[in-house]
């Protein structure tokens, strides 16, 4: 068992520099628990007053209905997974395993038999007698797995596991990481700076800026319906354009016109935003690149600057009303580099946002 809540947790330096706010979290057995956010916004103060290695400033921790903020981290029953793997370089791949058990002094054999069983799970048999200096970085970061899993905790705290490795390594971990999840049934936290990390490996994304919480949704969610702003331009790539427009009638249809181009919408949306009092408002609308189609009556015209060509589809980019645009359409697509080109929006796909609060409308 393993339910964690954290209620209105803070994270004040001494220095006074306040890594994270008000942080409320509920995160239920078993889940796979992502925190993803640009550098600095506090993802590791987090996890690290998660694990017992920061102080709470303020607010409460609680596991399993007991609240753990005075309780110190070797008796949290988790494990941490770093960046940097942290193993000890002057011992065996085996020993590095082995460690956590020899201190609770668990019986030789017994520690042989889950330091095989976990190698094998790994793929490390062929590796025990090494040291660390002679595993190749994949070895590494195994190890640095093997060494959470013997000690079978709780839960596991990923810091950035993966970002120490190349690009199709990392592809290849995400896999492992995933199968052993599913493997072992427990509670998982990982963090992570990117967002294509964070929307495979998790069930629940926490989206994090500058130490405050923006979203807590599922990968589809959060591609879906974004909360605000700053989730709409971090999660997708290329990202998701935002427009500066507003929301006009036009023959008493409500459209969005951005520039000159003007765009109706459906009644729903019409709707919600006459409910909300968004009529002759400046909003921001956002569109993702698959969402916009090349249409001959398109109400948007641009000159294409970029073609990217992507194996099954093409990305064009053209500037509009100051903004690049990018556009998703078929590898087979004839429009070429200077071509102009006019597009339409799928208009049950906008995205529509408050120009001053950045939320989603
Ligand atoms: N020991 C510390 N003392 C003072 N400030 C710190 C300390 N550790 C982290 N910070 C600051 O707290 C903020 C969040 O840091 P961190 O949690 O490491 O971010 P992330 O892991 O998301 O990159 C940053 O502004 C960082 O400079
Ligand atoms: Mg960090």
């Amino acid at each position: 068992m393993a339910e964690i809540q954290m209620k209105h947790m803070y994270k004040k330096f001494e220095d006074g520099v306040v890594a994270v706010k008000d942080f409320n979290l509920d995160i239920k057995e078993k889940e796979f628990v992502i925190f993803v956010g640009p550098s600095g916004c506090g993802k590791s103060t987090t996890l690290r007053m998660i694990a017992g290695l920061e102080k709470i400033s303020d607010g409460e921790l609680w596991i399993d209905g007991k609240c753990m903020n005075e309780v110190p981290s070797c008796d949290r029953d988790m494990a941490m997974v770093f960046q940097n793997y942290a193993l000890y370089p002057h011992m065996s791949v085996y020993d590095n395993i082995a460690y956590s058990m020899k201190l609770k002094k668990v019986p030789k054999k017994e520690i042989k038999k889950r330091v095989e069983e976990v190698a094998k799970k790994l793929g490390l048999s062929e590796v025990l007698d090494r040291k660390p200096k002679e595993l190749s970085g994949g070895q590494k970061q195994r190890v640095a797995m093997g060494r959470a899993i013997v000690r079978e905790p709780k839960v596991f705290l990923m810091d950035e596991p993966l970002s120490n490795l190349d690009a199709k390594l990392r592809t290849h971990m995400r896999g492992e990481i995933s199968k052993l999840y599913q493997e072992l049934g427990s509670t998982f936290i990982y963090v992570t700076h990117d967002q294509v990390e964070a929307m495979t490996l998790g069930t629940k994304i926490v989206v994090l800026k500058d130490g405050e919480i923006q979203q807590v949704a599922t990968p589809r969610e959060l591609y879906e319906q974004p909360e605000n702003l700053f989730v709409a331009g971090f999660i997708g790539t290329p990202p998701m354009n935002l427009f500066e427009g507003a929301c006009v009638p036009v023959n008493g249809v409500l459209h969005i016109k951005i520039g000159d181009a003007l765009f109706p919408l459906p009644e729903q949306t019409a709707e919600r935003l006459r409910r909300k009092d968004y009529i002759n408002q400046e909003i921001v609308i956002g569109i993702r690149g698959e969402d916009i189609r090349l249409a001959a009556d398109g109400a948007m015209e641009s000159k294409v600057e970029i073609y990217e060509m992507l194996g099954d589809h093409v990305y064009l980019y053209f500037t509009y009303n100051g903004q690049k645009v990018s556009v998703r359409v078929p590898a087979d697509t004839t429009v070429q580099r200077e071509d102009i080109v006019r597009v339409t929006f799928d208009m049950e796909k906008i995205h529509l946002f408050d120009k001053f609060r950045g939320k989603r409308i």
